[in-house]
């Protein structure tokens, strides 16, 4: 279940599989085609572009806490899109990330990562999946709430909508 091929809704035939630290060379050409903007929805501040100091750091994650998986072109070998869950100390919730080249927005392969890494957190025994969304990411916002996710103001920080979860709620055929 780590590796899984899939199909977008466009027809583009992914693999979706653990990132590995070599991975870090196919950064530069995906981060090509993410705007600041989408940046900014995914780490929360404004920044131009990522460092190769912080794209060492994303490939170069713990595997006993954190799980993150690849979209890779199956056509091309180009990297689509990264979705990662951060777990906490007790092994009881992770916490995701979620990133897609901005001209492959809307053929499905958010929600292909998401189903993806869902499933993964389930067969690993996680109770809940939790993200922070900005309150105007009304596309991830959606999303989530299609996936069954429950969400709330964050009582910490304004303007962030806190998503949360519950695994014993992911149907059966959603881990298949
Ligand atoms: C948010 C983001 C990950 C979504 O990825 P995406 O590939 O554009 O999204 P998808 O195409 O999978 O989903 C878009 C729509 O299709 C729906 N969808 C896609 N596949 C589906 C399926 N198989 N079944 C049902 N619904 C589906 C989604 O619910 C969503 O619905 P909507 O169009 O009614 O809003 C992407 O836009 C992104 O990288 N944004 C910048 C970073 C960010 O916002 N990260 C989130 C915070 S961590």
């Amino acid at each position: 279940m780590l590796s899984h091929h899939v199909v977008t809704l466009l027809g583009e035939r992914v693999l979706l599989r653990p990132l590995k630290r070599s991975d870090a060379a196919l950064y530069p050409d995906f981060l090509s085609d993410v705007t600041q903007g989408d940046l900014r929805l995914r780490f929360f501040s404004a920044m131009r572009e990522l460092s190769p100091e912080m794209i060492d750091k994303l490939v170069h994650y713990d595997v006993s806490t954190t799980m993150a998986f690849i979209a890779i072109e199956e056509d091309t070998g180009r990297m689509l899109g990264v979705v990662r869950l951060h777990g906490d100390d007790k092994g009881e919730s992770g916490e995701f990330a979620i990133l897609v080249r901005t001209h492959l927005k809307g053929h499905g392969l958010g929600w292909l990562l998401m189903k993806h890494m869902i499933a993964n957190a389930k067969a690993k025994g996680l109770k809940f999946v939790r993200g922070q969304v900005l309150a105007e990411n009304t596309t991830m916002l959606a999303m989530c709430s299609e996936l069954g996710f429950h969400a709330a103001n964050d009582p910490l920080e304004r303007g962030v909508k806190e998503v949360t979860l519950p695994l014993d709620e992911v149907p059966a055929e959603a881990t298949a």
